[in-house]
């Protein structure tokens, strides 16, 4: 029977993509292998963007070849353009992710491009990823507040997740990118996007900067989301998005998954062996 709570696991690709020294990609396989073992069926292995941008993520396509897939787990890579998806597809990966911000300042440092520009180029990504049966996960970054724009409006949020799901992606991933959210903050962009778009096409990602993303994974369950994405060890942020530190740790989610009465199909022992290894890169 699937779990009540889906974990998306990011911490391969979120978690490593700003490191400062590299991660050697026999270390990246292991993790990604470790991950595979412990229940989670959604493994964000990987991006698939330009090295110049991202040099940490530049051995996506050896990381791909390397890695040995357990069936029934998803492996995902996100594809900021044709040239991404195009790689990715020859790497083999099971489903892709395109990423938008609802600010325009964020939009630009890390897409090089206005918000309605990213959506031009996402066009191709989603007709070709269409076209080889490969679903297509939508992130939208700076749903709270951006690093240069301040304060986002639900009203643009709402109106950038209509836009992803419109163009094909099954979810929308809403980003708290810099772990700007409280409780009345998240309420008040859920309330205006509930109106219009089902709780299951909604995921939570949620940065840990404030200390507070727990709380605000927990509201989201409240509110009857049921997807959220989490880092292992919590480690991670975002190398356009000064300051912000990693994803919401795997284990803490999980913790209040169970603590709402939940399942979540992963076994907290061999989730270990992936924190041990995480430990042993260094990465935390
Ligand atoms: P650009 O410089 O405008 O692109 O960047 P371009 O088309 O002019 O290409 C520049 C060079 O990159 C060219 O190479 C292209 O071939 C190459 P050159 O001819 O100069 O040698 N190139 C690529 N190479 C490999 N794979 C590709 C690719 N695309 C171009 N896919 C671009 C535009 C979108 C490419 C760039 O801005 C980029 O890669 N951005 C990605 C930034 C990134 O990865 N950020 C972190 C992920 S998002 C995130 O963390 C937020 C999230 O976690 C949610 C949240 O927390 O809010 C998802
Ligand atoms: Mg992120």
């Amino acid at each position: 029977m699937a779990p009540d709570v889906t974990l998306f696991e990011v911490g391969p690709r979120d978690g490593l993509q700003s490191r400062g020294e590299m991660v050697t990609t026999a270390d990246k396989i292991e993790l990604v292998d470790t991950l595979s073992r412990t229940g989670l069926r959604k493994i964000e292995a990987t991006s698939f963007v330009a090295p110049r941008w991202v040099p940490q993520m530049a051995d996506a396509p050896e990381v791909m070849a390397g890695i040995s897939r357990m069936p029934g787990v998803t492996y995902a890579a996100l594809t900021p353009n044709l040239k991404g998806l195009e790689r990715a597809l020859a790497a083999g990966c099971d489903e892709v992710a395109i990423f938008a911000a609802a600010s325009e300042g964020f939009s630009r440092a890390n897409l090089n491009c206005s918000i309605a520009g990213s959506f031009e180029r996402f066009a191709p990504v989603l007709d070709r990823a269409k076209a080889s049966g490969t679903p297509v996960r939508g992130y939208l970054s700076t749903v709270i507040a951006c690093p240069y724009d301040g304060p986002t409006a639900p009203e643009d949020v709402a109106r950038w997740t209509r836009r992803l799901l419109e163009a094909g992606c099954y979810e929308v991933s809403l980003g708290d990118t810099i772990g700007a959210g409280t409780e009345e903050t998240l309420n008040a962009l859920l309330d205006r996007l509930l109106e219009e778009v089902g709780a299951d096409r909604l995921a939570g990602h949620f940065h840990d900067t404030s200390g507070r993303a727990t709380d605000l994974v927990s509201l989201s369950l409240d509110r009857g989301l049921r997807t959220f994405d989490a880092s292992i060890g919590g480690l991670g942020g975002c190398p356009y998005a000064p300051g912000a530190p990693g994803n919401v740790d795997t284990r803490r989610v999980l913790e209040v998954i169970e603590a709402h009465g939940l399942t979540h199909g992963v076994d907290m022992r061999a989730l270990e062996s992936a924190e041990t290894v995480v430990r042993a890169i260094g990465a935390v």
